[in-house]
């Protein structure tokens, strides 16, 4: 197809958080490895890895032919199949803490479950989550969701569902030490809990994805001691942070800081197919033996997707892809380190593994996006944080991050 009528085409779709008007998009044709090619033919480093998903890279053949062989001999299933529970078993063998497992189609659709068996559950209604995070788009998700922008249209959203104050949100201009801020965010949600004595769930994105906003331990940690004390369940959800994107397959369970509940999404199956993962712990699972679990969609737990990432798993494992998460990560961390030092328009270099945001001093996060696309290479700026953030495959070489580095000074000296 011409590159007109590709554009006339993409007309005709309804694009994620923008208007028309407004959208001027990068149609995309074709994916190799760490580079997708657009309908002009320009190549581009995807630095975000899709939407922070395509783990393995693209075009992975042996990925492709798995799904395509589990295709050929179950297309659809609207019971049990056999892949879910190899899935199911295998993620239960790494993750010991949790017995249960729903497969979903999106991290928004995992958010809702998540909330839904906390209610059941407890038989409490009040959900509290932090400032600044965001569960998702459907309206349980949105609802725990702090973005207001995103919200205001949709409103009335789930009642009941109510923000508090991390550490980074307490007077963050008042000079304060880093623990001092953890212990009025504490009992900021102590207070906030004792106030209706309902709270079936407490949410948290461990570390924001968007911004790459790592919440302090101490704070996760001290969260988790107060919803053991009021017999609140702690829900992490890691769609963004988790499957080793941070290098760790769950970042709050690794730290000993174990959820009720584990949100897993984005990466399960490198983006090839749409999957979630609500994994439960003991206490719910036995539940869900006695009671029946009231949520399930056409496409829950499809065997496609189950397949998917089953060979997703089993070549991060094969290929100890977590290895390269840590050592790119340490790679780019020095290198990002080193431009901050140089450009003044660097306010801050944070992340952790092959997740780092780039805080600038203005505001030229967008400039810098888009002349990092003009040079072919694909990154996410956010305005709320003034951020450029990165998430690249976890494939990535020692070369490509060079030439990201390369690519991203040649901007700033632009800029001077
Ligand atoms: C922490 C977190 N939760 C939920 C979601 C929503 O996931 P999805 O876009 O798959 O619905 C996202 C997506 O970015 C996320 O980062």
């Amino acid at each position: 197809m011409d590159k007109p009528q590709a554009e006339e085409n993409d007309k005709l779709i309804l694009h994620s958080f923008i208007s028309g008007k407004e959208y001027k998009p990068v149609i995309l044709r074709q994916g190799s490895g760490c580079y997708v090619t657009d309908i002009s033919g320009k190549r581009y480093l995807d630095m975000k890895s899709g939407e922070f998903n395509v783990i393995l890279g693209y075009g992975n053949s042996e990925l492709i032919d798995y799904i395509l062989n589990a295709g050929r001999k179950l297309c659809y299933s609207p019971k049990s199949h056999e892949l879910q529970g190899i899935l199911a078993s295998k993620l239960i063998k790494l993750l010991p803490n949790f017995k249960k497992v729903y497969f979903g189609t999106s991290g928004s659709e995992a958010v809702e479950v998540a909330l839904k068996i906390s209610r059941d559950f407890s038989k409490r209604k009040k959900i509290i989550s932090f400032w600044g995070a965001f569960h998702g788009t459907t309206f349980g998700a949105l609802s725990c969701t702090s973005d207001p922008s995103l919200k205001k249209p949709f409103t009335p959203l789930v009642p009941e569902i109510v923000q508090c104050l991390t550490p980074m949100d307490i007077s963050p201009k008042v000079e304060l030490g880093d623990e001092d801020r953890v212990s009025i965010a504490l009992s900021l949600l102590e207070k906030q809990i004792n106030m209706s004595n309902d709270v079936a769930a407490i949410i948290v994105e461990p570390i924001y994805s968007a911004g790459v906003r790592i919440i302090p331990l101490s704070f996760l940690s001290g969260v988790k001691k107060i919803a053991e004390k009021y017999d609140i369940m702690l829900i992490s959800d890691e769609t963004g942070v988790g499957y080793w994107r941070v290098g760790h397959l769950s970042y709050l369970n690794d730290c000993a800081i174990t959820p009720d509940i584990l949100i897993l999404g984005k990466g399960l199956t490198s983006g090839y197919l749409p999957l979630s993962a609500v994994l439960v712990n003991k206490k719910i699972a036995e539940y869900y033996d006695e009671h029946p679990f009231l949520h399930g969609q056409t496409y829950t737990g499809h065997p496609l997707c189950c397949a998917a990432a089953i060979k997703t798993l089993d070549i991060i494992l094969r290929e100890k892809l977590y290895k390269n998460v840590e050592k790119m990560g340490k790679l780019l961390k020095q290198k990002l380190s080193a431009l901050k030092d140089k450009y003044r328009e660097i306010q801050e270099v944070r992340g952790k593994g092959l997740l780092w945001a780039i805080e600038f001093q203005e505001e030229v996060n967008n400039k810098v996006e888009q002349a990092l696309l003009k040079t072919g290479v694909i990154v996410d700026a956010l305005d709320f944080t003034n951020t450029i953030d990165l998430a690249p495959p976890f494939i990535i070489s020692k070369e490509e991050i060079e030439h990201f580095v390369k690519c991203l000074e040649n901007v700033l000296t632009s800029l001077q």
